[in-house]
């Protein structure tokens, strides 16, 4: 059995990985941190029925006594970065889905996953068929020189734009170093009309309102046509076996890992 702890664990993420840790038949959860509720049974609070796990808000003391296999991060884009390196301090491996790392900082991480033969995998995105859109838009980077992207979140994420989007964007950047290919001089009058400017000046726009989970398109144009990769996440069950295969990947590994798609 792998021992699990989770951290936010009473978020939108974080029960829901509880319930997939649970009903799994390779992993116990031993550990569950949030920053409410403190002492209270995580098994009472999601399941109503006690399951001996309480919640702790000290993560380096709630590692030391529950000593997990590997822990799951689902937190604050601007908690996630001194998390991360209190797992690999300790020598935890770690799954991070909090999405909101610089590039510096996700540098560092793996550095300090590297110095201490720990393994953490992060992923911008868990989900298969999210995974399957940043990979054909790559594959299609390579046809195509002018590309933008839309992503489309509920309006309680806290960071913008969407740690898939960015990711996106610097798979694409890997098969052309310009997407405004013969676009004319522009001129905003509103800031922010043409969105962010990503890596090889992709424009990403981020739209933010209830009623969306997480939704991205991929637009690429050419002269007469255009082709839209388009994903949708109708629930956040959809991340769940992606979070799993991490957790998997990582007990048995010691590296560290950027991006779901080099461990499928
Ligand atoms: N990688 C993916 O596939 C994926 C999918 C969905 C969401 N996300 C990301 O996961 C993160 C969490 O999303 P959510 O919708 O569950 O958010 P949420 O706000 O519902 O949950 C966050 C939880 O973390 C707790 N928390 C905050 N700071 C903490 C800290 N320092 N220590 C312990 N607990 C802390 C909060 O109390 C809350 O319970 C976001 O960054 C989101 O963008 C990633």
């Amino acid at each position: 059995m792998i021992k699990i702890g989770v951290i936010g664990a009473l978020g939108k993420m974080g029960r829901e990985v509880i319930n997939a840790v649970c009903t799994s038949d390779d992993m116990e959860l031993c550990m569950a941190v949030d920053i409410q509720k403190e002492g209270e049974d995580i098994g009472q609070i999601l399941f109503s029925k006690q399951n001996g796990v309480k919640i702790e808000t000290d993560i380096e003391k709630a590692l030391s006594t529950s000593k997990p296999d590997v822990v799951i991060d689902f937190t604050q884009p601007k908690f996630v970065f001194e998390n991360t390196k209190k797992y690999l301090n300790n020598k935890t491996k770690c799954v991070i889905g909090t999405t909101g790392l610089s590039e510096e900082q996700i540098q560092t991480i793996k550095e300090l996953s590297e110095k201490n033969q720990t393994a953490c995998l992060i992923a911008p995105n868990f989900s298969l068929g999210a995974v399957l859109m940043m990979m054909f838009a790559k594959k299609a980077a390579k046809y195509f020189k002018n590309a933008e992207i839309i992503e489309l979140h509920h309006n309680q994420k806290k960071d913008a734009p969407s740690g898939t989007a960015v990711k996106t964007a610097q798979m694409m950047a890997e098969e052309n170093p310009d997407f405004t290919y013969s676009n004319c001089p522009e001129t905003e009058t509103i800031e922010g009309a043409r969105g962010a400017n990503a890596n090889s000046n992709i424009h990403i726009h981020s739209v933010r309102m209830p009623g969306f989970i997480a939704s991205q398109e991929v637009l690429f144009g050419s002269s007469g046509q255009i082709l839209t990769i388009r994903h949708d996440s109708m629930d956040r069950t959809c991340y769940m076996s992606g979070v799993l295969t991490a957790v998997r990947y990582v007990a048995e590994h010691n590296e560290f890992i950027y991006g779901l798609d080099n461990i499928l």
